[in-house]
């Protein structure tokens, strides 16, 4: 499979810091685990109670864009079966070190667009938490709202985001370009801290 512009820019990330990317909140250089881990249930949680579902001990899950797997292994603990999906190999090789021997879970490196390794109608749930709102491309969330569509069996349920912000949704290079052009000129010699760049985990959501 050819790596992405995805893949590249996620990888790049997770060699950096993978937790600080895949929840800026954190401190960069100290960062705070417990509340980190701590951070994947209640954002399954909230994700659970804005529509209403809930996880039974015989279903599977697909988790799309797991990261390092915060909530992949609370789901885990509740269901049968979780299926792990992420477009980044890094991301995916730090989710199974930090996650060794969950029962049940299938680390999946995906290609970005779709959940090609699952069958129509083979799953109970999928969820998908500050993923979307990365992706600049619209036509792909919309590929992977078809594919939910897809692999759902009759009865599942859905539970992700999409940003409201416009912004998100420029490509990268203009974004890059853009803020390239209003960045000062003069960068603080010795700063290890990343400028805040397309991860923020808490843009304005809007829940699906
Ligand atoms: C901010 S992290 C969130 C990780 C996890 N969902 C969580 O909340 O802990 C975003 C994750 O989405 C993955 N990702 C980005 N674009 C993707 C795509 N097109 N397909 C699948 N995963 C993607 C990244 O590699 C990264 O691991």
């Amino acid at each position: 499979m050819p790596e992405t512009e995805a893949e590249r820019f996620w990888d790049a990330r997770a060699r950096e810091h993978a937790l600080f990317f895949v929840d800026n909140r954190l401190d960069y250089r100290s960062p705070d685990l417990e509340s980190f881990w701590a951070g994947g249930a209640e954002a399954l949680d909230g994700m659970l109670s804005a529509v209403g579902a809930q996880i039974r001990g015989t279903d599977v899950v697909v988790d799309i864009g797991c990261g390092v797997g915060r909530l992949t292994r609370v789901l885990a603990a509740r269901a049968r079966r979780v299926i792990a999906v992420d477009v980044s190999a890094e991301m995916l090789a730090r989710a199974a070190e930090l996650n060794p021997g969950l029962a049940g879970v299938e680390w999946v490196h995906g290609d970005g667009r779709g959940l090609p390794g699952i069958g129509d109608g083979a799953v109970d749930a999928c969820v998908s938490h500050v993923v979307f709102q990365h992706i600049p491309d619209p036509s792909i969330t919309l590929g992977y709202v078809r594919e939910i569509g897809r692999v759902l069996a009759p009865g599942g349920w859905a539970a992700f985001q999409v940003s409201t912000d416009p912004a998100i949704h420029r490509p990268r290079r203009a974004s890059a370009a853009a803020a390239a052009a209003r960045a000062p000129r003069i960068t603080p010699i010795g700063s290890a801290r990343p400028s805040p760049s397309a991860t923020s985990s808490a843009p304005r959501r809007r829940w699906a």
